[in-house]
């Protein structure tokens, strides 16, 4: 906000039941190849933690696709979300690693040390908790 951006979160913590229901709905409208993509199955998510959030600002009337990393406030959230402890935490080029496909609205807290390793090496989670410990 201090920079003049407005970045809202659209999606804190899911129960397993929201997330089911989620599921299920992506399941009928979008089909499987997309779901499994972007979507993880109930019992399996982060949003459980409640250490996950999705964000979105104005000019995207806050939805959620790629198009967010080319926003002011999605070069931000990637440039800074460090500095709050937060890591963009399904990287383009990872998927991989991470299993789910790039989604930059998708911030994940890991407190600001952990953060400024994984930004500063440009890794994912995954690797961090099998490599750097
Ligand atoms: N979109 C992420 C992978 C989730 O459903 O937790
Ligand atoms: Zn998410």
């Amino acid at each position: 906000a201090a920079d003049g951006y407005t970045i809202k979160l659209t999606s804190g913590y899911r129960s397993y039941a929201v997330q089911d229901k989620l599921y299920d709905y992506y399941m009928d409208t979008k089909g499987e190849a997309w779901t499994v993509q972007y979507s993880a199955p109930p019992g399996a998510s982060e949003h459980h933690t409640g250490l996950a959030a999705d964000v979105s600002c104005p000019s995207m009337g806050y939805a959620l696709d790629d198009s967010f990393a080319d926003t002011e406030e999605g070069i931000w959230l990637r440039d800074h979300a460090h500095e709050y402890g937060f890591i963009i935490r399904y990287q383009e080029g990872a998927e991989d690693i991470t299993g789910y496909a790039y989604e930059p609205w998708h911030i994940r807290y890991v407190g600001k040390e952990a953060a400024a390793v994984i930004y500063e090496k440009d890794i994912t989670l995954e690797e961090f908790v099998r490599d750097i410990k």
